[in-house]
């Protein structure tokens, strides 16, 4: 199993691209199912996520082609990739496949819609909390689906003639169940109104994207989202987001190590808030043409608090990047967690580099050390691994992070990146 080997204390220095959303070409990719139209998806990520999603819509009777392409010498191979589902041969996502990853549950949306039924496993918890999906089953029993829970699997029909519009509020923010009510209702008979709707970029995305396939969506990006049903949708071509996750992550990487480095093809406005503690923290952080340049010289890092919220809120995804980064700062810093019960694995694992974090409910304190020390750790969840990633680049002597699968399924070439702007990080095979 591979293996990050780290040996800290390099600045970072140089330009960093940054790849597709992860977490928007997967239902970007899901939304293929929406019509027997070729939706081409360009900036596809090359990542563990995508590969399995491949596998599952495949699953489903949907015909991929992968153009590779290096888009800049050596820098990047976001690929450009066409999904055809002509018939949907197969209405069942199988445990098997679900409970690998859990945004295949998704397909549930599109299945009903065009399908009007869907078989789909229940997807389980994960290592960062329960994650139920009761949010998706009430949101689809308001378009009028039937939906009974049998033997760990959701059976979803709808009604003869299609699911129907209906208004439906989230009691709470769930991006997830947003994408699935919103693929769902593309095709409904009349009008959906959903409320309390996640406004994070990758909805606003997918949402564009189904309107370039020819759904009528109104109000993405803010809490209503108005979806005016459509008789079919046609096939587009759509570039996926930046991932502003993987911004934030080399962000606070450069706020950690010091330097000087510019986020390509990438912007500010995906990550706000994120930027703004980057800031407090001591790091410059401008706006260039190509992407966001990101500076920390001299200064230390200072300590700030952070409370994870959906968007426009400080991202749970960045969390355990930046309590990396808190645990070098001068002085002691909260951060408190309000989106997923269990995610603080990563506490542990810095604590092994010399980290002083203690946990009180859902409020990590840390209080800043001078220096961290290089030590065998382990990654639990892809975002816990890469705040893993972060203390190592600036702990003394070598870091070896275990499980890097967790790392491959969120982050493309991430040491490739990294050692390109002058980190001594290298991948070990065993
Ligand atoms: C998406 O997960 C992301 N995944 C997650 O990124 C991200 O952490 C999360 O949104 C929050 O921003 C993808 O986009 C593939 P939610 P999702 O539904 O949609 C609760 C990563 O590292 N909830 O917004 O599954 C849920 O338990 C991943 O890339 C219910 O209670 O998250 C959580 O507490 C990890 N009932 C909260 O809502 C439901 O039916 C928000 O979850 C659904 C969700």
């Amino acid at each position: 199993m591979d293996r990050i080997r780290i040996v800290g204390g390099n600045k970072l220095n140089g330009v960093i691209p940054i790849s597709g959303a992860k977490n928007a070409a997967l239902p970007l990719m899901i939304a293929s199912l929406l019509t027997d139209d070729t939706l081409t998806l360009e900036n596809v990520p090359h990542l563990a996520d995508v590969e399995q999603l491949i596998r599952i819509l495949g699953n489903h009777g949907v015909d991929i082609s992968v153009n590779g392409r290096r888009e800049r010498q050596g820098e990047s191979y976001a690929r450009t990739i066409h999904f055809t589902c002509r018939n949907i041969v197969d209405t069942t996502a199988p445990y098997e496949l679900v409970s690998k990853m859990r945004a295949s549950f998704w397909v549930i949306g599109p299945l009903l819609a065009r399908e009007g039924k869907a078989r789909v496993s229940l997807p389980g918890g994960c290592a960062i909390g329960t994650r139920p999906v009761d949010l998706f089953i009430e949101g689809l029993q308001a378009l009028s689906a039937n939906i009974e829970i049998d033997g760990g699997y959701v059976n979803a029909t709808a009604p003869e003639g299609g699911l129907v519009g209906a208004r439906y509020t989230f009691p709470k923010v769930s991006v997830g169940a947003t994408h699935v009510l919103m693929m769902a209702a593309t095709l409904a008979n009349g009008t959906t109104v959903l409320g309390n709707a996640a406004r994070e970029p990758e909805v606003v995305d997918l949402a564009n994207c189904l309107n370039a396939m020819g759904a009528k969506i109104t109000g993405q990006g803010t809490p209503t989202i108005t979806i005016e049903g459509v008789r079919s949708l046609s096939g587009a071509r759509h570039r996926v987001l930046p991932d502003r996750i993987e911004t934030g992550t080399y962000a606070m990487a450069v706020a950690m190590t010091g330097g000087d480095v510019i986020l390509e093809d990438t912007n500010m406005a995906l990550l706000d808030t994120a930027l703004e503690a980057i800031r407090r923290a001591g790091a410059e952080i401008t706006e260039t043409n190509s992407g966001i340049r990101v500076v920390r010289n001299g200064a230390g890092i200072k300590p700030v608090d952070i409370v994870t919220d959906p968007f426009p809120g400080f991202p749970t995804d960045l969390q355990a990047q930046f309590m990396g980064l808190m645990t070098k700062a001068n002085g002691t810093s909260h951060i408190t967690e309000t989106i997923f019960e269990n995610r603080f694995m990563h506490v542990q694992e810095l604590a092994r580099l010399g980290a002083k974090i203690s946990l009180s409910g859902q409020t990590a304190k840390i209080e800043g050390v001078s220096r961290l020390k290089g030590a065998p750790v382990m990654a639990t969840d892809l975002r816990a691994s890469v705040s893993l990633v972060i203390a190592g680049l600036a702990a003394e002597g070598e870091t070896m992070v275990s499980r890097v699968y967790h790392l491959d399924r969120g982050f493309e070439r991430l040491e490739e990146k990294l050692t390109r702007c002058g980190a001594h990080v290298e991948r070990v095979s065993d």
